[in-house]
């Protein structure tokens, strides 16, 4: 008997017509924070808009800017509004000004705050090379071509939050513990197995087990939850030789899974390979509630010019519509939209390098809404064709 199928785009049609409703907070936090996110807000007002879903919006204090209205770093009434959302967008903490501070009163303590408490202990950074910023990067064309890594950053444990923890100023001594349990190397290993999965298959773990015994446990765990993925082809790197590895050869990574401060360092090594910091996104998972920030950080030096690259933030939105709001197809025509206006040949103070980047510079304002514009467009596209 002859049964016929539905054709796929009908059956996609379906799934694209599930109205989300969403509660995001935003905590634009410190330097240029409030100006990328507000960009990065204004893209995903507008998806909400176009697609009818229901989106609410609210904003809270995180950071220096907490500390000069509060007196806290996190305040309470933040991570109130924090716990009750969907979703958590944040810009960016710290400023020149806090720098004496002890580490729990400084801005950064906020942020440790807010993501020990949303309990994510994934963070997904990607680091890709987009092609229209091939000569942004000082590698090679030939090396960066087609590089796409996925670093899986363990975000809960470590050095970061690992006690015993002090500066004993008499004894002029001081220190810090970077400790694992094999569950929590467990939980993060299984969400790098999975992601592997979906992508090209290949996992990097990356540790320091020739010295450390923490990197011992963390080596011997990965090994065993491997089993599990007998698909995923599993290696593992110690964390200096990785260091050099993603300069020269970054195409051979796929997801590269590693420990809280070592996924610090090589996330901001694999700017080099997107061609600047303000390019990079992150999503934490795994927790009670995910929590997106752009890599970047406050970048006092710019904040207020109006000149800070928004594409980590917006990037950083098409993160938060894959994995809260289960909106893929938005997901992905962001990153096209941001593609296409790199391919326009638009650039952000970071991105100009050249003369004839330098005459398509574009304010933090202007390149959202040149982002935005091509979004429009592409989603235009998208439904008219569903409609036919
Ligand atoms: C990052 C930042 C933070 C970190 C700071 C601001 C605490 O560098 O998200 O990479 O070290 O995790
Ligand atoms: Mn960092």
């Amino acid at each position: 008997m002859l049964v016929r199928r539905l054709p796929s785009k009908t059956a996609h049609q379906f799934g694209e017509h599930a109205k989300m409703k969403l509660k995001v907070l935003i905590v634009a936090g410190d330097g240029i924070g409030p100006e990328v996110t507000a960009e990065a807000a204004r893209i995903l007002r507008s998806v909400a808009e176009w697609g009818g879903h229901d989106f609410e919006f609210h904003e809270a204090l995180i950071g220096g800017a907490a500390i000069k209205a509060q007196g806290t770093p996190l305040p309470s009434s933040t991570l109130d509004t924090a716990l009750e959302s969907d979703a958590v967008l944040l810009g960016a903490v710290g400023g020149n000004e806090f720098n004496s501070l002890p580490p729990d009163r400084r801005p950064e303590a906020g942020l440790l705050q807010i993501r020990q408490a949303l309990g994510g202990f994934a963070n997904l950074r990607p680091a890709f090379a987009h092609p229209a910023l091939a000569a942004n990067s000082p590698l090679k064309p030939e090396v960066i071509d087609g590089a796409d890594i996925l670093f899986v950053r363990e975000l809960l444990g470590g050095l970061y939050f690992g006690e015993p923890r002090q500066w004993d100023r008499e004894a002029g001594s001081a220190w810090n513990t970077m400790r694992y349990t094999r569950d929590e190397v467990i939980r993060v290993a299984r969400i790098a197995f999975e992601l592997a999965q979906k992508r090209r298959k290949k996992l990097t773990s990356v540790d320091k087990a020739n010295v450390l015994e923490v990197s011992q446990l963390w080596r011997a765990t990965v090994t065993e939850v491997a089993k599990d993925y007998p698909d995923v082809a599993l290696d593992h790197q110690y964390v200096d030789a990785m260091s050099m590895h993603l300069m020269n050869t970054p195409r051979n990574f796929d997801v590269v899974l590693t420990e809280n401060l070592f996924g610090d360092i090589l996330s901001d090594e694999s700017a080099v390979i997107t061609g600047s910091l303000g390019m990079l996104p992150s999503a934490t998972i795994g927790g009670q509630v995910n929590l997106y920030e752009p890599v970047h950080g406050s970048a006092p030096d710019i904040a207020g010019k109006g000149i800070a690259n928004p594409l980590g933030a917006i990037l950083t939105a098409a993160m938060l519509l894959r994995h809260s709001a289960n909106l893929e197809q938005d997901a992905l025509a962001i990153e096209t939209a941001v593609r296409k206006v790199l391919e326009q040949g638009y650039r952000t103070a970071d991105l100009a390098r050249s003369e004839k980047d330098k005459k398509m510079l574009l304010s933090t304002q202007a390149m959202g809404k040149q982002v935005h514009e091509a979004l429009n467009e592409i989603i235009d596209k998208r439904q008219a064709m569903h409609a036919v």
